[in-house]
């Protein structure tokens, strides 16, 4: 019999050999239902940033809900291909896309390369040449804008390495349009992720009005705007807000926003997509008492989450097998750490959680996103596995 647990199937959970990720199919599925809420009555096209997670099988689940890709590499564009993903949908981010990279999108017509530099607006233009082709391109504008995020994963200061200067921006787009073999589409940002205010997205909103109201008199009209992603998700109270705040983020563009007619406004969302479905299951090995503290050594490391070790992440951590015999109210203090071989192979310090013993199973929570994806084999471990669980 199926018992459920915090939303998990408790059978699929337990048969399981851990580590393993475990994704809740139904709230990615009302994660996209309450994206179509929001944009359905306006000119708004979301892509989804396959970096957040690449699995095949979220990958399928998502393209046939209708959304476009977001993509940093030819590998994503071929599992994206894969996956269904129709190319005139699929945009293509990044600073250094090689000439294997650019080829293939063009020869697959994709919807549009995010160009980050001159040089690459040059390449992307010659390669097109070489195959009598047209590349769809936007210029990636970096609008100096502080996210106010961690600063690994802010992008769109002047200090970060991605997209064109404002200061240059005007001389790129004349040159872009006088090219032979570019479409210029548009402009594209992104600057940062995991933003929970929406401040910054109304600054970014603000600074794309004035740079259309320029381009607009100089006769220079843009059919896609493409604000990027970053819209960020609640890692304390995964499930108090298992949704992520789209009414805010979108009502925040269609506040702020003076779109223009024949204009399409593009979204790159990743984390707010797939966080919340994803946890990262994994049994405790050893109880270990040091001098001054107890650690929980899982099953599970750095390898299979990195997010805590490279970010100081806060992500969420349930014994569930001590939720299930309903011995969860007394407590203890524990690092919570990984068989990996390094120092910072911890995914909290000081943690509360119920008394724990060997064998109990634990789950790490809104792992979704930038958590499969950015597993590693360190140590020769092997990578982790994962399960699809759907109820509705
Ligand atoms: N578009 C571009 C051009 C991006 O660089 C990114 C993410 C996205 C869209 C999607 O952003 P999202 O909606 O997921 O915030 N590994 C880090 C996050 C790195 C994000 C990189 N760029 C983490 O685990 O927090």
């Amino acid at each position: 019999m199926t018992t459920a647990l915090h939303g998990f199937e408790m059978n699929i959970v337990e048969q399981t050999s851990t580590p393993f990720y475990y994704y809740n199919m139904d709230i990615l599925h009302d994660t996209l239902r309450e994206i179509d809420r929001h944009i359905s009555g306006h000119p708004f096209v979301v892509h989804y940033a396959v970096k957040a997670n690449g699995n095949p099988h979220i990958l399928k689940e998502i393209s046939q809900h209708g959304l476009g890709a977001d993509l940093v590499s030819g590998h994503e564009v071929e599992a994206a291909l894969a996956a269904g993903f129709q190319a005139e949908k699929m945009t293509f981010s990044g600073v250094g896309k090689t000439d294997w990279e650019i080829k293939l999108g063009i020869q697959h017509g994709i919807g549009c390369f995010n160009v980050e530099s001159v040089p690459e607006l040059e390449v992307i233009n010659q390669l097109a040449g070489e195959m009598d082709k047209t590349a769809n391109i936007a210029l990636r504008v970096n609008p100096d804008i502080d996210a106010h995020t961690h600063k690994y994963i802010t992008t769109g200061t002047a200090d970060n390495k991605f997209g064109i200067g404002i200061e240059v921006l005007e001389q790129t787009v004349k040159q872009a349009l006088s090219l032979p073999n570019i479409h210029l589409r548009g402009l594209h940002f992104h600057i940062g992720s995991q933003i929970t205010s929406m401040t910054p997205f109304a600054m970014l909103c603000d600074t794309i009005n004035d740079l259309l109201d320029h381009y607009e008199g100089q006769g220079i009209h843009f059919e896609m705007i493409n604000v990027g992603g970053g819209l960020g998700i609640d890692y304390s109270e995964p499930d108090k807000h298992p949704l992520p705040d789209f009414e805010s983020y979108f009502g925040t563009f269609k506040a702020n926003l003076k779109i223009r007619d024949n204009q399409q406004i593009h979204f790159e969302l990743g984390r707010s997509i797939v966080a919340s479905c994803g946890s990262l299951i994994s049994r405790v090995v050893f109880v270990k008492e040091s001098r001054n503290k107890k650690f929980l050594i899982l099953d599970a490391g750095m390898t299979d989450l990195i997010r805590p070790a490279l970010y100081q992440a806060h992500h969420e951590i349930q014994n569930l097998t001590a939720a299930g015999n309903g011995i969860d109210k007394q407590v203890e203090q524990y690092d919570v750490v990984g068989p990996v071989c390094e120092s910072s192979d911890v995914f909290a310090h000081s943690r509360k959680l119920p008394i724990s013993r060997r064998g109990d199973l634990i789950a790490i929570r809104s792992a979704g996103a930038y958590g499969e994806s950015m597993s590693s084999r360190y140590n020769m471990r092997a990578l982790p596995a994962s399960v699809f669980a759907y109820k509705k």
